[in-house]
């Protein structure tokens, strides 16, 4: 392996960092054999912390409605053919129930900005959730709300949020999203979430449009400087009913690369194999959790809703990602040496 390549990966490993000009180096320079020397320090870096365990999130996609209308994303408020969905409170827990039963111990309540998921619905169905399962974590992913709307949430018994920051540069923040959306503000938001006491998760989708190796070094800078305890990266994948239908979908071997990095840069944090990973390549879920993620999230929501919750096209939705086929899943991870945990997994802090 080129030594200039590997002395970066060993004081990345060293030292939980490396300057933008080494962040550059390693992105450009990198070849298989990086990525595979990469992702052997990332492996054992997780291990050290969390061993062999893989934890599991059930995700409930409970409403596609989105007052936004980001240019990437297949339930933008403009794009009229999307069918619009809302899972009722009832339906809700009964994901719960199911995933339950299959061994969750985490739900992730995700949806578009749905203003029908108000402050008041949503505080009453953690409470809802954290009455009948109080040995389980709940995490929102609700988007930008304001700092009283999130800490109400927060006292009702919330204990993470994932907002991903999506770029943490701010002219290309405004190549993805229509005025009135901004860096400034969704950093706002989540140094909120973080003040408030929440397990707070950023991240960012690879390949997106317009998006340089720069861009990268920010979101890395960024991600080390806000040290969240999760991290949520996927290649960027085209909506054909998009501003950005016509523009390639983000790479499997740098967002693997990526997660690698991720790993050495925060050890302990919680990094999901994403469904969008799952979505480029079949085996992209255990091809991330072999470049150092430890974190998978299947899809619990209804049957019924999954085909809707489209924020790409190809979005797989049966198969290992069902919830229900998490036999399946922990079968393939064993596989590769891992084993899925029957825990909260919740972040290690020391
Ligand atoms: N491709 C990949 N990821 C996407 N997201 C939204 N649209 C797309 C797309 N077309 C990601 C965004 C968002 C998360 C919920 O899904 O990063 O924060």
């Amino acid at each position: 392996m080129n030594s200039e390549l590997q002395s970066l990966i060993d004081k990345l490993a060293l030292n939980n960092n490396l300057a933008r000009g080494e962040f550059l180096a390693l992105l450009s320079g990198r070849d298989e054999a990086a990525a595979q020397y990469l992702f052997e320090r990332a492996r054992a870096a997780q291990q050290a912390i969390y061993g062999n365990d893989i934890y599991m999130r059930g995700l409930i996609e409970l409403s596609n409605y989105c007052k936004n209308d980001c240019y990437y994303c297949g339930i933008r408020n403009s794009n009229h053919e999307a069918e619009r969905y809302r899972l009722q409170p009832e339906e809700i827990l009964a994901c719960c129930e199911h995933g339950y039963a299959w061994g969750f111990r985490t739900f992730v309540l995700q949806g578009g900005e749905d203003a029908y998921f108000s402050e008041s619905r949503v505080t009453e169905l953690i409470r809802a959730i954290k009455a009948k399962h109080a040995d389980c974590a709940v995490t929102l992913s609700l988007g930008e709300r304001s700092r009283a709307c999130y800490s109400a949430w927060r006292q009702a018994g919330a204990d993470r949020y994932l907002l991903r920051h999506e770029t943490a540069n701010a002219g290309h923040y405004a190549s993805l999203h229509p005025p009135g959306l901004s860096l400034d503000k969704r950093l706002r938001c989540l140094a909120d979430l973080k003040e408030l006491g929440y397990q707070v998760g950023c991240g960012f989708m690879v390949g997106s449009p317009y998006q340089t190796r720069e861009h990268l070094v920010d979101d890395l800078l960024f991600i080390k400087e806000f040290a969240p305890q999760m991290v949520g990266i996927g290649p960027f994948i085209p909506h054909h009913q998009t501003p950005f239908a016509d523009q390639p979908a983000g790479g499997l071997e740098l967002t693997l690369f990526l997660l690698g990095i991720i790993r050495l840069l925060l050890p302990r944090v919680l990094l999901p194999a994403t469904t969008a990973l799952a979505t480029i390549d079949p085996r992209g879920r255990e091809r991330g959790i072999l470049a150092g993620a430890n974190v998978v999230m299947p899809n619990l929501s209804p049957a019924e809703v999954r085909g809707k919750y489209l924020l790409y096209d190809n979005k797989i939705c049966s198969g290992a990602e069902a919830a229900e086929c998490r036999l399946d899943l922990a079968r393939r991870l064993e596989n590769i040496g891992y084993k899925l945990a029957v825990s909260r997994g919740d972040y290690q802090y020391s």
